[in-house]
């Protein structure tokens, strides 16, 4: 996995031009720079650790005059590969600029580095009456940077939007070393095109964020979370639709199956019963009074439903053991094998219920064990294809049902990625998804910031 250094100068060039220390290229720098949270590996000919605009600005224009492979990363716990530096280059860390610069009350903004972890700025907001709703699974170590590069979606989406409906403004450099400021700090903004939410989403393939200006929100003061459980895993899709359309929009309605319920178990220790086909968590918020009625009505529902030991957490040290459990699910899965497929469907949400069928049916068809866990009220779901890389007939099968997926999902109305974007391991499928002129105008509009493909190149287009 080794990639020859360039022949050309740029790393000299680099290494003179950023102050010391910036650039790393000992093999063994550059091995823990190969990562994502994916199972995917190839080192960077160099690492640069920017510390400011200026060291981008710097890595931006010498990279693009050389035509060197540019893969900007923040903690790297990206779920499709996006971060990997494939084609060698230079992995941009974004690490070290992680400054909170301001957090404004009046305005209800934070203007962030890309280095932040979500986590630091939930804790930053916190003593103003303030959250930024955004909370992947990963959000104690995810970057935002990374976050608005991939638009990260969450547990709260189901009430609050995913990570693009937060990004008000960005400073961003583009191939060349060009510094575009994009939006501001007005919530409403509709001068000219919304370049800001095409930077969102992008991938790292147009430009590296160097700064955002976020909205946030004023933290409701109270929450609770029902937890359910159900010998059917269809009932609890079909409960969640049942919710939803009661006339409450719950902070977030989150699934786990049985096998996702008992790697928990195994990780945690926490009394869940392992028998149970599905757990439920739905959380609400708001004021006391109406938590306490929004609940006592979710409970009902799903006691109607034949849920059994549905219970209420309404203490933050209580409510945190069950987000706790949720949030471990995706590294719990992680070491069932070796490998793990993670997929990231999203489909309508009225949907769910006949996409958790496909995927049983699909799950049957293959002879794998296929965990589903997620955001259902999104419709957003993470079947797992739990396996070991190296046995080449085990990965035809995975590989054959995590097709059989996709397809699914979009016949049903729905899409490739939720909220993990194409990186890598989804950018083949893409002509499931996307219809080919549509594909075509996204290339248009990468050609118009990356003339010459340095910005991770390779990445969520189709070969
Ligand atoms: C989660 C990540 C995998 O929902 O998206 O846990
Ligand atoms: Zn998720």
């Amino acid at each position: 996995m080794d990639g020859a250094i360039n022949n050309g100068n740029w790393l000299e060039r680099l290494t003179d031009a950023l102050p010391k220390g910036r650039v790393l290229t000992s093999p063994e720098d550059r091995a823990a720079y190969a990562y994502d949270g994916t199972w995917g590996e190839a080192w960077p000919d160099a690492v640069v650790l920017a510390h400011s605009t200026g060291d981008v600005v710097t890595v931006l224009r010498i990279a693009d005059e050389e035509s060197v492979p540019v893969v900007p990363r923040g903690a790297a716990s990206g779920l499709s590969g996006g971060s990997v530096p494939e084609q060698g280059g230079i992995a941009l860390s974004l690490t070290p600029m992680r400054k909170i610069i301001e957090i404004s009350p009046e305005d209800l903004v934070a203007v962030v580095q890309p280095g932040v972890v979500n986590l630091d700025l939930q804790k930053a907001a916190e003593p103003y009456g303030l959250f930024f709703p955004p909370d992947p699974a990963s959000l104690d170590v995810s970057t935002i940077g990374g976050n608005i590069a991939e638009n990260a979606g969450g547990p709260r989406c189901l009430k609050y939007g995913v990570t693009s409906d937060y990004v008000l403004g960005l400073e961003v450099v583009i191939p060349g070393g060009e510094i575009l400021r994009l939006g501001g700090r007005s919530i409403k903004n509709v001068t000219g095109y919304d370049l800001v939410h095409l930077f969102v989403g992008s991938e790292g393939t147009l430009g590296v964020i160097t700064e955002a200006i976020l909205k946030l929100l004023p933290k409701p003061p109270a929450r609770a979370t029902v937890s359910a459980f159900f010998d059917d895993l269809d009932v609890a899709a079909e409960t969640v639709v049942k919710v939803v359309t009661s006339g409450i929009l719950p902070l977030t309605t989150e699934l786990l199956d049985r096998v996702s319920i008992g790697v928990v178990e195994d990780f945690l220790h926490l009394g869940l019963p392992r028998d149970a086909e599905a757990m439920l968590l739905i959380a609400v918020n708001g004021e006391l009074e109406s938590v306490r009625r929004q609940a006592s009505e979710v409970a009902g529902v799903c006691r109607r439903q034949g849920a059994t030991g549905v219970d209420l957490a309404d203490t933050p040290e209580e409510e945190e053991r069950l987000w706790k459990a949720r949030r471990s699910v995706s590294p719990a899965l992680g070491r069932l094998r070796p490998h793990k497929l993670g997929e990231d469907i999203a489909v309508p949400r009225s949907k769910v219920p006949e996409m958790v069928r496909r995927v049983q049916e699909i799950s049957e068809k293959w002879g794998l064990v296929i965990p589903v866990y997620g955001h259902i009220g999104d419709g957003n779901l993470h079947p797992t294809l739990a396996c070991d890389r190296r046995d080449p007939k085990e990965m035809e099968r995975v590989l054959g049902a995590a097709e059989d997926i996709f397809k699914a999902a979009i016949d049903l109305g729905g899409t490739l990625s939720g909220e993990h974007g194409i990186g890598m391991l989804k950018r083949d499928y893409m002509p499931l998804a996307l219809p080919e002129n549509v594909i075509a105008r996204m290339k248009a509009i990468k050609q118009v910031f990356d003339p010459h493909g340095i910005m991770n190149p390779g990445k969520v287009f189709p070969e």
